[in-house]
């Protein structure tokens, strides 16, 4: 027995249960995006991160690759494949943001709108810019490593979903070959954060998620703020990775202290874990407590609820599957979690 479970492991048959992860991300400095990557990387036995891609939403492109570029050379991990897509969402503008603003109310976050999409790339505080440059393909990397495994890959969503509806259009075929796409974004029976209808991913690219939610993707794992709600970060949580001194909990403190949400000036402030309750689903999927199967659309009429999750009319795409929406977790459970793979030392 032990000398078959030593040949597995020579002969990499024990990476084959392993998730493969698409990571596709719209991170800033650190924050969920950032966490998720971390939480994923310093899981090898569960996950295999096979390439990182980049859309717009947090930040623009270029500035969230940077971001990117900094967490991995913190892990070591300056190898790992990095690829920026889309540069915008597909119809989304920040002149229509800003239109929307001026008929129906400030909008609660706008990410990248608030930013000059042409200004240059800062690094992150206290480096040096990287001196390696992203790929500039994720599209199309999308579409060869879903095509190179076909069944096996899991895509992780953690930003508006550009670069994936992107993929499926230009090969729609691939929809069946994706083993399932696990994704934080939108919202059902709670208010939208950033306008009141809508949650940001959703929000920032409406037509995007419409296409995925349609789509045939065999699995479909929704992480919306309905169960993200539920999984607050207040002071109290952010002092216990705070006060464990490593590069990575020097940056979760930088970025959560200092900038989003503030708790070193804030101490009230509250933080959500949205991406990286979709990650850790990937590493210990019992901490789900309730769920339900739902057919779900993307509410894309320009106007109040630009971007709000709907039920799917099924005539209109007879083909999609449906959608399992998390509903319930164990706070204890995935805090644990979290806090022991931001924790750890390399
Ligand atoms: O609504 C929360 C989502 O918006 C998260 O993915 C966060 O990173 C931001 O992109
Ligand atoms: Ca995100």
């Amino acid at each position: 027995m032990r000398l078959l479970a030593g040949f597995l492991v020579v002969s990499g048959l024990w990476g084959a249960t392993r998730d493969l992860v698409l990571f596709d991300t719209d991170s800033g400095l650190f924050g969920d995006d950032g966490a998720a990557l971390v939480m994923l990387l310093r899981s090898p036995s569960k996950v295999s991160v096979q390439a990182i891609t980049i859309v717009p939403g947090n930040v623009w492109g270029p500035q969230g690759a940077e971001y990117m570029f900094h967490i991995l050379d913190l892990l070591k991990r300056a190898n790992l494949t990095v690829a920026m897509g889309a540069d915008g969402p597909l119809l989304h503008t920040i002149a229509m943001a800003r239109e929307w603003g001026r008929r129906w109310g400030t909008l609660s976050y706008i990410g990248a709108f608030a930013q000059d999409p042409t200004a240059a790339v800062i690094p992150a505080p206290g480096s040096k810019l990287a001196t390696r440059k992203p790929r500039r393909d994720a599209v199309n990397l999308l579409i060869s490593e879903i095509e190179r495994h076909p069944g096996e890959v899991t895509i992780l969503a953690l930003g508006p979903m550009t670069n994936i509806a992107l993929a499926l259009r230009m090969k729609p075929d691939i929809e069946s070959k994706i083993q399932r796409i696990v994704f934080m974004g939108g919202n059902i029976r709670v208010a939208g954060n950033a306008s009141n209808a809508a949650e940001f991913n959703f929000w920032f690219d409406p037509e995007a998620a419409r296409i995925v939610l349609r789509s045939r993707i065999p699995q479909k794992v929704m992480f919306g703020l309905d169960i993200c709600n539920l999984a607050p970060i207040h002071k109290a949580e952010f002092d216990q990775i705070a006060a464990v001194h490593t590069p990575v909990t020097e940056l979760f403190r930088e970025d959560l202290g200092n900038r989003y949400p503030g708790f070193l000036k804030k101490p009230d402030a509250v933080a959500y874990m949205w991406d990286s309750l979709a990650a850790a689903y990937l590493l210990e999927p019992e901490f789900v407590t309730k769920s339900e199967p739902r057919y779900l659309d993307v509410h894309t009429t320009w106007g109040q609820f630009y971007g709000s999750t709907v039920p799917l009319d099924r005539r209109v795409a007879p083909g999609a599957t449906p959608v399992t929406v998390m509903l319930g977790l164990d706070f204890k459970r995935v805090f644990g979690l979290y806090k022991d793979r931001l924790t750890r030392v390399d």
